[in-house]
C-alpha cells in the first residue's frame, strides 16, 4: 500500500489525462487539497462518514424554493471568496448571490414600486450606471431583490404573491435609474436544515446585516451580483455569510421636502462595470 504522499501522486496521475485541460486544473486542485485536509487533520473514518452524511442532509434540504448548498457555501465564506477572486478592477464591489434569487421577475417602469405599501418603509432608490470611464451606460439592466419587513421573501412568505419585492429596471439614456421599494430590514437565514446544525456546532449568529440585492448587466460588460447594505444596521462587522463591503454601504437617509411625497427614506446609489472580457 502506498503511503499517503504516494496515494495521492497516484490519484493525480490518474486525472492527469482530462483532456479539458481547465477541468484537469480544477479536479486535480481539488484532489490535492481534499487530501491534505484529511491528512492534516488526521480524518478519521467516523468523522469522514459524518461529513458525507451531511452532504447528503444538505442535498435532501434543497427543492425548486430552496438552495441548502447555495447557504453552506455562504455561511463558510466560499461564496464571498469566489466574488472576491473575480472581483473586476474598478467596478462595482460584487457580493453574494444568496440563495433567495428567483430569475424572471417582472420588468417595471421607471420609479416603479416593487412591493407593497405593507411591506415596509417606502424608499427610493436611484443613481446611475456607468462604465469605468465614467460613461454613462444606456439601457443596462437591474434586477433587484430583497426581503419584507417581516424578514422574509416572497419564496419563503405564502402571504407575499409571487415576485413580490422583485423587479428589473433598465437605465435612461444617461445611465440614470430609480425604484420604489422598502427599507430592508435584517433576517435570520434558514437554520432549520443542516447548516442550521453547522452555526449552532460553531456558536456562530445567523442574521444578516439588512440589504437590497441587485444584479447589474449590460451589453459589452461584465455583469456584477451585488448588494446595496444599509449603513445603520447593526449587523455589518458580522454578516453571517462574510457578504458586506463597505464600499457597499449606503445612507438611507430620511426624505426631506425636496424629495417625492410617497417615500419615507432615499438611498443614492451607483453602480460601475468593467468592459466584457475579450473572448479568447
Ligand atoms: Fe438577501
Amino acid at each position: 500500500m502506498p503511503d499517503a504522499t504516494e496515494l495521492t501522486e497516484e490519484v493525480l496521475r490518474a486525472y492527469a489525462g482530462t483532456p479539458d485541460p481547465r477541468l484537469r486544473e480544477l479536479v486535480t486542485a481539488l484532489i490535492r487539497h481534499l487530501h491534505a485536509f484529511a491528512a492534516e487533520t488526521g480524518l478519521t473514518h467516523e468523522e469522514w462518514l459524518a461529513g458525507l452524511d451531511f452532504l447528503t442532509a444538505v442535498g435532501h434540504t434543497c427543492d425548486d424554493q430552496r438552495q441548502e448548498f447555495v447557504l453552506l457555501s455562504d455561511v463558510l465564506g466560499l461564496s464571498a471568496q469566489v466574488d472576491h477572486v473575480n472581483a473586476a478592477a474598478g467596478a462595482t464591489e460584487p457580493t453574494v448571490l444568496g440563495p433567495f434569487y428567483r430569475p424572471g421577475a417582472p420588468r417595471r417602469e421607471a420609479g416603479a414600486h416593487i412591493g407593497r405599501p405593507g411591506d415596509g418603509a417606502a424608499t427610493l432608490i436611484r443613481g446611475r450606471v456607468t462604465g469605468t470611464s465614467a460613461e454613462p451606460i444606456a439601457g443596462a439592466s437591474l434586477d433587484v431583490w430583497q426581503c419584507a419587513a417581516n424578514g422574509l421573501y416572497d419564496t419563503q412568505d405564502p402571504e407575499q404573491p409571487a415576485f413580490n419585492l422583485r423587479g428589473i429596471f433598465s437605465t435612461g439614456a444617461d445611465g440614470g435609474y430609480e425604484f420604489r421599494t422598502v427599507r430592508p430590514v435584517s433576517y435570520p437565514i434558514p437554520v432549520d436544515g443542516p447548516v442550521g446544525a453547522l452555526l449552532r456546532a460553531a456558536g456562530r449568529h445567523n442574521w444578516r446585516a439588512s440589504h437590497v440585492h441587485a444584479i447589474v448587466s449590460a451589453p459589452g460588460y461584465q455583469a456584477v451580483t451585488t448588494h446595496i447594505f444599509d449603513a445603520a444596521n447593526e449587523y455589518l462587522r458580522s454578516d453571517a455569510v462574510f457578504g458586506v463591503r463597505d464600499s457597499l454601504v449606503q445612507e438611507f437617509r430620511p426624505a426631506s421636502p425636496g424629495d417625492p411625497a410617497d417615500v419615507s427614506f432615499v438611498v443614492d446609489a451607483d453602480f460601475v462595470l468593467a468592459p466584457a472580457m475579450p473572448r479568447t
